[in-house]
């Protein structure tokens, strides 16, 4: 089954497609993307992504083209083509290809890629025994709400992390979590849900969402509200929500375990509800 790229309006095998050395992704990291996941052939909401790729796309002065229909069909077609019932799609936007300049070029048009990729689900016992993660210095801009391109410092950390035997790099600001290297991050504290804020500071997460929405329905006591690294390292509970990884149990924060080192009965149960809601 074929890996898929759509390329400023034409589908090609992912092999083929190629941009400008002089597009400004390249060059500046100047573009911003979205990254959604089939469910057994089917668009985990997708009308939430693209919303937020709108919400990126204005925040750094980009007007993109698509209508919210185009899309929908641009990226059923690449799915169909591709044939994977789980697959990643991944948006990318860039300001386009022109001679290299900080300013905005005058005449460029945007590159607008899209590309399908088999899904590798995370190793069950990953899920069922939960997973390390380090604190790091957030050492990011002032608008991780932006979903951006430019994930040096993301990338930096996450590997920081991988180096260290940890799964997820957590980022720290002011002595406060943020979330993580490429995912939120939830913490059971005096019996609550707790999640730090939306706001310029974090990505605000489709999964995150979905998890908060999950829990309000089971009428789980939930905060969306700032949590201290201290607060974190003496959490009940500890989970990630990301596209890639749902709902991902931790059970060690800087080498300290966090409640008996096993998952968290809230943790599980979310992860079971959130699993019926994934068409698997
Ligand atoms: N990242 N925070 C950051 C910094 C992220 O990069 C991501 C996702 C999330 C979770 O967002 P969502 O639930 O919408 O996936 C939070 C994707 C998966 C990536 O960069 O590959």
């Amino acid at each position: 089954m074929p890996n898929i790229a759509f390329v400023n309006g034409r589908f090609m095998p992912l092999a083929q497609a190629r941009v400008s050395v002089e597009d400004r992704g390249f060059q500046f990291g100047d573009g911003i993307y979205e990254l959604i996941r089939t469910y057994a052939g089917r668009i985990f909401h997708l009308d939430d992504h693209l919303q937020r790729l709108e919400q990126s796309a204005a925040a750094i002065g980009l007007s993109i083209v698509y209508s919210k229909s185009h899309w929908k069909a641009i990226l059923e077609e690449a799915r169909t083509r591709s044939r994977y019932p789980d697959a990643k799609l991944y948006i990318q936007i860039t300001r386009g290809a022109a001679p290299r300049d900080h300013s905005f070029p005058k005449k460029a048009r945007m590159s607008v890629i899209v590309t399908v990729r088999k899904l590798t689900p995370l190793p069950t016992d990953l899920r069922e025994k939960g997973v390390a993660v380090m604190t790091v210095p957030d050492l990011r801009w002032g608008r991780c709400d932006i979903k951006s391109i430019n994930l040096l410092p993301n990338i930096m950390a996450r590997q920081k992390a991988r180096s260290a035997g940890a799964f997820e790099a957590v980022f720290i600001r002011d002595g406060r979590v943020m979330e993580g290297a490429g995912s939120n991050v939830f913490a059971v504290i005096g019996g609550r849900i707790i999640t730090p804020p939306k706001g310029p500071a974090i990505l605000p997460g489709i999964t995150r969402d979905q998890v908060i929405a999950q829990a309000r329905e089971s009428r789980d006591p939930l905060l969306e509200k700032g949590v201290s690294l201290e607060e974190l390292l003496a959490a009940e509970e500890i989970f990630l929500t990301g596209t890639t990884v749902e709902i991902l149990p931790v059970v060690q924060v800087d080498g300290k375990t966090i409640g008996d080192g096993r998952p968290g009965q809230t943790t599980r149960r979310l992860c079971r509800q959130f699993q019926q809601t994934t068409y698997r």
